[in-house]
């Protein structure tokens, strides 16, 4: 630490590149692709991070910054998000395979650009919120692609357990990163700056049990009866006092609390949709990897969401996730409602 003026700097700072290169030369056959996957993350999302945090005056000016008086259409966050993910994953000449919540199919990389791994992402997630300004994110799970030939759609839809690495960016009061690669789980907030990612969160673990339920209430009477048991008794608890309520509505932000304070993140499936609304590819699975690696739980009610082996790119799974006793109370009950 130095001072320049009253101001302390930090000469040592981890930052996340420095952070990943350190992890990755733990591993004497690491080539620094993945080093450098990260780093194609990191520009996507300190740029997404930009663009949401001048989303109004993009609206009325443009991306540009200048007037958008000739009508040229502005790009909404979510495409430009959605383009930026996508650019810089194939520029890193890393990928082969991307799947992404915006495009209908995977998407396969020109051969002449490929590498070894695939990244399923949602760019920006919690479209919901992004007018009225409530923080937003980013997610991302990352495989290594084993198979020889061709690269096809079918190659990404591996269980989660498969993953190398999970992360995501929570455009909140500040911008963080928070990342595992299956060794805990760790969170880096951007410095504006300096522009560089700074381990501000070592070792992140999830309390045993927490004091906050998060679930969209509005559709409580679509719930099956094991969330509907749950949720009362966390309102009515025979003896100690009830839960709080927290629900945003943005799946990264909420997730991103429940991390930090304990309790539990729940979007159950409902009679309309019985497999609720989240997607196992680019939100259940990357989330369930850093909720397990920061010792909590994340299941379907009935199995753990990282053994699922998919069947679509965009295949939706009812998602329990959190502190591991809370958790554990909803897999109890949906085994005592399934007897
Ligand atoms: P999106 O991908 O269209 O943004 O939808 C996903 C979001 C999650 O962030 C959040 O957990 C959920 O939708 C909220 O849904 P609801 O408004 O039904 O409660
Ligand atoms: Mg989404």
């Amino acid at each position: 630490m130095s001072d320049i003026g009253s101001s302390p700097i930090d000469t040592e700072p981890i930052t996340l590149t420095r952070f990943v290169l350190e992890e990755q030369r733990k591993h004497p056959k690491a080539t620094g692709d993945f080093t450098a996957l990260v780093n194609s993350i990191q520009t996507a999302v300190k740029a997404v991070s930009s663009a949401v945090r001048k989303a109004g005056i993009h609206r009325l000016y443009g991306i540009s910054g200048t007037a958008n008086i000739s009508g040229d259409e502005v790009k909404k966050l979510d495409v430009l998000a959605n383009d930026l993910f996508i650019n810089m994953l194939k520029s890193s000449y890393l990928t082969c395979v991307l799947a992404s919540e915006e495009n209908e199919n995977a998407i396969i990389v020109e051969t002449e650009r490929q590498g070894r791994y695939m990244v399923c992402f949602d760019p920006l997630d919690g479209s919901s919120n992004i007018d009225c300004l409530v923080s937003i994110g980013s997610i991302f799970g990352v495989y290594r692609r084993h198979e020889e030939g061709d690269s096809v759609e079918q190659d990404i839809l591996k269980p989660g357990r498969q993953m190398v690495a999970a992360g995501y960016a929570l455009y909140g009061s500040a911008t963080m990163i928070v990342l595992t690669t299956g060794d805990g789980v760790n969170g880096f907030m951007l410095d504006p700056a300096i522009g560089e990612f700074i381990l501000t969160e070592k070792d992140i673990k999830i309390k045993p049990r927490g004091k906050i339920y998060s679930i969209n209430e509005g559709y409580e009477a679509s719930w099956d009866e094991a969330t509907k048991e749950y949720v009362k008794s966390k309102k009515y608890p025979t003896k100690g006092s009830p839960y709080g309520a927290r629900y945003i509505g943005s799946m990264v932000a909420d997730v991103h609390r429940t991390l930090v304070y304990g309790g539990i993140f729940m979007y159950p499936g409902t009679k309309e949709s019985p497999n609720g609304k989240l997607r196992l590819l680019y939100e259940g699975n990357p989330m369930a990897f850093i909720v397990e690696q920061a010792g909590g739980m994340a299941t379907t009610g009935t199995m753990p969401i990282l053994d699922i082996t998919p069947e679509s790119v965009h295949q939706r799974i009812p998602v329990f996730l959190g502190s591991k006793e809370d958790v554990q109370d909803v897999i109890d009950l949906y085994a005592k409602h399934k007897k």
